[in-house]
């Protein structure tokens, strides 16, 4: 439970980030202003067995495009989100909205992660101009020659060259 002021909380921003994209930045900027502590937490999914990005340049790319904001911290995690929360004695569990769809699994997700933690979730509206970014349409835009750079911070659109001849540019 969310006890007292945001002021005071912890805040843990999950998430693939495979990449980070601006919206996700949007999102952290916002939970930055809004919370003294907010974790970036990059999930380990072992089902995904080749991500565009390992998990070190995952944590890389985010430590670099959040290193104005000296609230932000980048870890990861394995396995439930909620034992991750628990651990670290989080209070707050941050998600970015970008449509109305979105939050029909979302919410889902939040009563599992209060049942199983006690962690409520509080929601952050990203910036309508990124509503239809995400990352998987980055990496299919960008793996078929199209322009991202209005979508990713600078840093993860060079990283994402340095990827470019490995993938196969048709
Ligand atoms: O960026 P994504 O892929 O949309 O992030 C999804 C993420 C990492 C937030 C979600 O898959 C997650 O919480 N994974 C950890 C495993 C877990 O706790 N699953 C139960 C969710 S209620």
């Amino acid at each position: 439970m969310l006890n007292g002021l945001a002021a005071h909380a912890h805040a843990v921003y999950p998430g693939s980030f495979d990449p980070p994209t601006s919206g996700h930045l949007d999102v952290i900027a916002r939970a930055a202003a809004v919370f003294p502590l907010v974790t970036v937490a990059v999930v380990v999914n072992p089902q995904k067995r080749s991500p565009f990005f390992t998990l070190d340049e995952r944590e890389e790319m985010l430590r670099r495009c959040t290193a104005e904001y000296p609230n932000v911290k980048v870890s990861h995690f394995r396995g439930l989100l909620a034992d991750f929360v628990r651990k670290l004695k989080a209070d707050v569990i941050v998600k970015g909205l970008r449509v109305v769809s979105d939050f029909e699994s979302e919410m889902a997700f939040a009563h599992m992660n209060r049942s199983l933690s006690g962690v409520d979730t509080m929601f952050l509206m990203s910036d309508s101009s990124y509503s239809f970014v995400s990352s998987s349409l980055i990496k299919e835009v960008f793996l078929q020659g199209g322009d991202i750079s209005k979508y990713v911070p600078p840093v993860v659109l060079h990283q994402m060259e340095t990827k470019r001849p490995a993938q196969g540019r048709k």
